[in-house]
């Protein structure tokens, strides 16, 4: 087992001005990245039992990236944005996080005694937006991923699909500049999921947010990063990095996109293989 170095890391320098991000053509140069996991170990448990999900991992995720993040399951994959999203604290390193989180799951979770609106509205309000200015915004929100026309549905009225838009409105509810999605649409069939990559990566796009999008589909992870980030097998570790220069729109069965995740498969082969050997 992997012993955890029991130092936290000093603090960080501020970037230099050599590594300042250029915003994505916005024209604000950026001085730190939106997220910086800085040497993260996490350990569950401790004694001869302990579980060391985690070992050093480091990533810098810039203003306005899209980071994708694969690996096999029980890679450490949702203990890394659980932390990014401060509902658990590493065992050694540090995690900054620029800005408000959002957190998306498989599973929407939302109320089911309110409407789309009101699961909406709920995010403002704990924001603190005046209750005469919530229901307002709700709906401009909902439009914003399509649903307008279902505001007053209550989720069991709604597709998987269209729950996880909900939950994605909420999410920007919340004033997210950084969005944490963990396998949102694991569950969905793949048209809808199609139809879903379209909405996540144009409202992305318009509302210029940071997005770490977990999946262990690779392909998913190839239609939608702008880089894609290989996780080992237990203990997680950044075991590769691949960049997605790939012209957006993109399509998920485009000769582009399709190559970009052969080459991430046979690295996450690798990965599965040397763990299950
Ligand atoms: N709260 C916890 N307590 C103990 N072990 C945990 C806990 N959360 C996750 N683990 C363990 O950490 C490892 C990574 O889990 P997880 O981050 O859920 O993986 P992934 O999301 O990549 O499937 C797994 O071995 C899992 O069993
Ligand atoms: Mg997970």
């Amino acid at each position: 087992m992997t012993i955890l170095d029991p130092h936290l890391d000093p603090p960080l320098e501020p970037a230099a001005a050599g590594d300042a991000a250029t915003d994505h053509g916005r024209g604000v140069a950026a001085s730190a990245p939106a997220v910086r996991i800085a040497d993260v170990s996490k350990r569950f448990g401790s004694g001869p039992s302990a579980v060391l999900a985690l070992d050093r991992v480091s990533l810098d995720v810039e203003r306005g990236e899209f980071l994708c993040i694969v690996g096999a399951s029980g890679c450490g994959k949702s203990t890394l944005l659980n932390l990014v999203a401060g509902l658990d604290a590493p065992s050694a390193g540090t995690v900054d996080v620029q800005g408000r989180v959002a957190l998306m799951f498989q599973e929407a979770a939302l109320l089911p005694w309110r409407t789309a609106a009101q699961n909406v509205e709920l995010a403002l309000k704990f924001r603190k937006v005046p209750r005469a200015e919530r229901r307002a915004q709700a709906l401009e929100l909902l439009s914003l991923v399509r649903l307008q026309d279902f505001a007053d549905k209550r989720p069991h009225e709604l597709s998987g699909g269209m729950r996880q838009r909900v939950a994605l409105a909420r999410a920007l509810g919340q004033g997210a500049d950084v969005l944490l999605m963990d396998e949102p649409f694991g569950a969905l069939d793949a048209i809808t999921r199609d139809v879903l990559h379209d909405e996540v990566e144009r409202v992305a796009a318009e509302q210029q947010l940071t997005t770490i999008f977990v999946t262990h589909n690779v392909r998913e992870a190839a239609r939608l990063g702008d880089r894609i980030v290989l996780l080992s097998s237990r203990p997680g570790r950044v075991a590769a990095e691949f960049g997605v220069p790939v012209e957006r729109p993109r399509r998920i069965e485009s000769p582009e996109v399709s190559s970009i995740a052969a080459d991430v498969t046979v690295r996450l082969r690798e990965e599965v293989r040397r763990h299950a050997g």
